[in-house]
């Protein structure tokens, strides 16, 4: 008696993932491709509504009718999050459509390496405008509602390199780690209010961020990691639907490292 066989494992699991966010509302922004797409993917799977954005329509769009072919809400819409006016629209789309927004996840990033000797005022305006401001401005301009509601989820994705620094990425490493620092002064300052804060530190992802990095130099790469594989984009997905959910209710201020033990 009580054989749980494969089908009743997987039937329970997808049982538990349909209802662990129903009736939630979640804005992921840069979710056209990689880890973003892959967290609104798995968002939706918990039961969430989920608005998606990114700065082209067309690309974010695909996603979104994808999701919603299998049957999940969505809105998807272009929004540049490193522009204030965008943020705010996004913002405002989504409480039309939803009423509500209960959990965002600030995943929009951009790169432009090279040495600092080397770098551009523009390279570094342009990553931190996007990676640190943009983030802070959707941040801020949910909290209205969250404190509203009583409640909410706010997760950062920063980096590894926030916390170790990497040569080449001064501009990324500083707006990686001010995610961190942001992630815990608000933390503090809306715990009261229902709301927690926390940020994902991922390692090396396999995803268009990183695919122009050589293979010789991914073979090292892999040396550093105890798990000796890069991870996915589901692997981070993962942590944030955790973070999001009732599990993670006592659970805020943290960093959590999504790397394979590559920073320990
Ligand atoms: N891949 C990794 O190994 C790794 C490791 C650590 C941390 N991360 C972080 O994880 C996040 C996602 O990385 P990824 O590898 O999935 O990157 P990706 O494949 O380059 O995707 C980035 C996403 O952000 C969007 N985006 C870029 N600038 C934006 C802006 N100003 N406003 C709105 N959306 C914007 C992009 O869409 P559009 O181009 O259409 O705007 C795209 O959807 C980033 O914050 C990155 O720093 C990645």
């Amino acid at each position: 008696m009580g054989m749980i066989n494969k089908m009743d494992v997987a039937a329970t699991q997808s049982a538990f993932r349909e209802d662990l966010l129903s009736g939630k509302t979640a804005i992921v922004t840069g979710a056209s491709r990689g880890i973003g797409a892959a967290i609104a993917s798995r968002l939706c799977e918990a039961g969430a509504n989920v608005v998606l954005c990114s700065r082209s329509a067309e690309s974010v769009g695909q996603i979104a009718d994808t999701l919603r072919s299998k049957g999940y809400t969505t809105l998807s819409m272009a929004a540049d999050i490193s522009q204030k006016a965008d943020v705010e629209g996004l913002i405002e789309k989504t409480i039309e459509q939803f009423s509500q927004i209960d959990i965002l996840v600030n995943n929009a990033g951009i790169t432009r390496d090279t040495l600092l000797m080397r770098l551009k005022d523009e390279d570094w305006d342009a990553v931190l405008q996007t990676n640190l401001t943009g983030t802070m401005y959707c941040t801020r301009g949910v909290l209205r509602p969250m404190i509203r509601q009583k409640s909410g989820r706010i997760i950062n994705i920063s980096s590894v390199v926030g916390l170790i620094g990497n040569a080449g990425q001064a501009n990324y490493a500083a707006a990686k780690a001010g995610i961190i620092g942001l992630t815990k002064a608000t933390a503090k300052e809306v715990g009261a209010r229902g709301i927690t804060v926390n940020a994902i530190a991922p390692g090396f992802i396999t995803t268009d961020m990183t695919a122009q990095i050589p293979e010789k130099n991914q073979e090292q790469l892999l040396e550093l990691i105890p798990l000796r594989v890069f991870g996915s984009p589901e692997d981070v997905a993962a942590g944030v639907c955790f973070l999001a959910s009732d599990a993670a209710r006592y659970i805020t201020g943290q960093v959590l490292q999504v790397d394979g033990g590559m920073v320990m």
